[in-house]
């Protein structure tokens, strides 16, 4: 059994990421903000709940994080605390304090435990600029990042960050870079749109996702699946991988919601143009790098979702 930090475990991919850990047996601490617990009760029992130890911290106050680790003394650490792309937007000096202090707090508190514990990290595929950046094709962990955000840009810091950290003071470190990641509790940032729209659908509200253009599908299990993998199996190394998935333009991803959801066009519609991020992504080097993680195509991930936010319809607990 593996002890597991996971900061900003509150959120979508951690609540994600606690099931899995707890379903395969092990122990998880989450460290957020605050103690919030609407995305947990989506997929997780009161029971499986209770199991989750919980720490109020920071992860830009690094003192604080050092002692949280030195608390806990986990045996690995999984990092999704961060803010997402308008959050960076509208305040770039707290998205930089937060997402590349923040993360540098993570890696020294690491650093300083005498057993150093690998960190998994979230970054994004907003490290890459948009499809009119690249010559054709999908780009993968060999394309040259070009960030069109500020967001963008501080996770190719922290992907650089990371490197260093191996190569000064040994500490294993595994990137990911996912793209549209959906599913339960997906509810912030400027790819939750296709998840809100599932349960906008599900209460018959007319619901608008701004883009159209396409992109790159990843249910959260199967993200989860992939940030356990590397926590419980760390590489001898400082990694980088770009997480893939389907690729669906939006009216493409409504046509498969109709299809699971029939009369779910009626309410949902799309507009404006394509995301800021290239669409296609190559996950070559991951699948050769974690085999035994499955890959869960937009059906499942879609039947999967549609039939979590039922249930809470049922109980008057979704949100759009
Ligand atoms: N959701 C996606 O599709 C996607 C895609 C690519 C990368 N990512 C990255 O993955 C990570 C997790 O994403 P998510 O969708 O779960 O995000 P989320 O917003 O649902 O969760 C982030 C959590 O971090 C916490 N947090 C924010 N600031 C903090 C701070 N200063 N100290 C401690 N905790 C703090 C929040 O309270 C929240 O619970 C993020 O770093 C995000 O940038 C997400």
């Amino acid at each position: 059994m593996a002890h597991v930090l996971v900061t900003g475990g509150c959120g979508f991919f951690g609540s994600w990421i606690a099931q899995k850990l707890l379903h395969s047996g092990h122990r998880v601490t989450v460290i957020d903000l605050e103690r919030v617990t609407k995305r947990w009760e989506m997929i997780l029992s009161p029971e499986e709940i209770e199991r989750i130890a919980f720490v109020t911290c920071r992860i830009d106050e690094p003192e604080g994080v050092k002692d949280t680790f030195t608390r806990v003394q986990p045996d690995a650490v999984i990092h999704l605390a961060g803010m997402q792309v308008p959050g960076c937007r509208s305040n770039p000096i707290l998205g930089a304090r937060v997402n590349v202090i923040g993360t540098l707090a993570i890696f020294e508190a690491a650093a300083a435990l005498a057993k150093k514990p690998p960190v998994i990290y979230a970054s994004s595929a907003a490290v890459f600029g948009s499809d009119a950046d690249y010559d054709s094709g999908a780009v993968g962990d060999a394309s040259l990042p070009l960030p069109g955000t500020h967001y963008g840009a501080f996770k190719l810091c922290t992907e650089h960050c990371g490197r260093v950290y191996f190569s000064e003071k040994r500490i294993r470190s595994v990137g990911l870079r996912p793209l549209t990641v959906y599913g339960p509790g997906r509810d912030a940032g400027m790819t939750s749109f296709p998840t809100r729209a599932v349960a906008a659908a599900i209460l018959k509200q007319k619901f608008d996702i701004p883009f159209s253009g396409p992109t790159t599908y990843t249910f959260a299990e199967e993200i989860a699946d992939l940030f356990t993998a590397a926590a419980l199996n760390p590489p001898e190394a400082a990694r980088v991988y770009t997480v893939g998935g389907d690729v669906l333009d939006t009216p493409a991803f409504i046509a498969e919601l109709e299809k699971a959801l029939p009369g779910a066009r009626t309410f949902v519609t799309c507009s404006g143009g394509p995301l800021p991020v290239a669409s296609r992504m190559d996950d070559a080097e991951l699948r050769r790098a974690f085999p035994n993680v499955r890959r869960i195509g937009i059906t499942e991930g879609l039947a999967t979702t549609i039939n979590v936010f039922k249930r809470l319809a049922e109980r008057g607990r979704l949100e759009v």
